[in-house]
């Protein structure tokens, strides 16, 4: 199986529609070896359509949600009820509405000091996946400026190879975030990643066609060790790209 594929759609709802059946096939077969799936989401604005579309039905119904285990790719360092909290876009999307048990989601808890809760959320993720901390499915956005999870441009957070979970001082957003790094991520079986929009173009283009520039483009540095990194863009995402 290559190491990267692309799903280009003609519109948003088309790719939400497409991305989230590819996330519940995925989930049915890793279910169909495995007594659980362990799925890290993205945060944002938009995984939400995404997450309100699993949430419903007819998907709703196929997905063995019981057997999902939910972490987050990154988190704002707020507290979970605060507008900008990914958990709190996440619960009001998919939790409640799909009716998902709580205790299988795992939270970054804001309530320490950043690098107390990314240690915390480390030691979390050893517990829950083992020594390997290998995710079944990892789910990420694209921001404008190339940066995946809190994966920022020129950030330090980016040549961190040591630890699964760090914190960021974003400086172009003033704000303290927790955050997956690269090795955390590349180790994963299947990373989706998710954007639409004429915004996004710039970046899907040199993140994948783009000169090697990682430290500028950060997205660049998701090249899966094993697994399969797959692209799903609406046609404006992907305007610029030519495979
Ligand atoms: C976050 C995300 C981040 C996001 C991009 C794109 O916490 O903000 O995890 O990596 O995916 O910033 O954001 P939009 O989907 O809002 O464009």
């Amino acid at each position: 199986m290559p190491d990267r594929e692309l799903h280009v759609y003609p519109d948003v709802t088309g790719l939400l529609q497409a991305t989230a059946r590819f996330l519940r096939d995925k989930i049915k077969a890793v279910l169909s070896s495995n007594p659980h799936c362990s799925i890290a989401l993205s945060g944002g604005n938009t995984p939400r359509a995404l997450y309100q579309l699993m949430a419903s039905d007819p998907i709703r119904r196929e997905i063995a949600w019981e057997k999902l285990r939910f972490f987050f790719g990154d988190e704002r360092f707020v507290p979970h009820d605060h507008p900008d909290s990914n958990f709190r876009m996440v619960t009001e999307s998919l939790f409640e509405p799909a009716g998902i048990d709580m205790k299988n989601v795992f939270p970054v808890d804001t309530s320490m000091s950043p690098p107390q809760a990314a240690a915390a959320y480390q030691k979390t993720i050893k517990a829950q996946l083992g020594a390997t901390g290998i995710f079944n499915i990892v789910l990420l956005g694209l921001g404008n400026d190339a940066h995946t999870a809190s994966l920022f441009p020129h950030t330090n957070v980016l040549e961190e190879r040591s630890v699964w979970v760090k914190e960021v001082h974003v400086k172009s957003l003033d704000s303290w975030r927790i955050t997956f790094t690269v090795p955390l991520i590349t180790t994963a079986q299947t990373i989706v990643f998710l954007a639409h929009g004429a915004s996004k173009a710039a970046a899907v283009k040199h993140v994948l066609e783009g000169r090697n520039d990682p430290k500028s483009y950060p997205a660049q540095y998701i090249v899966p060790i094993d697994g399969t990194v797959h692209w799903f863009l609406d046609s404006e995402a992907g305007a610029g790209i030519s495979s």
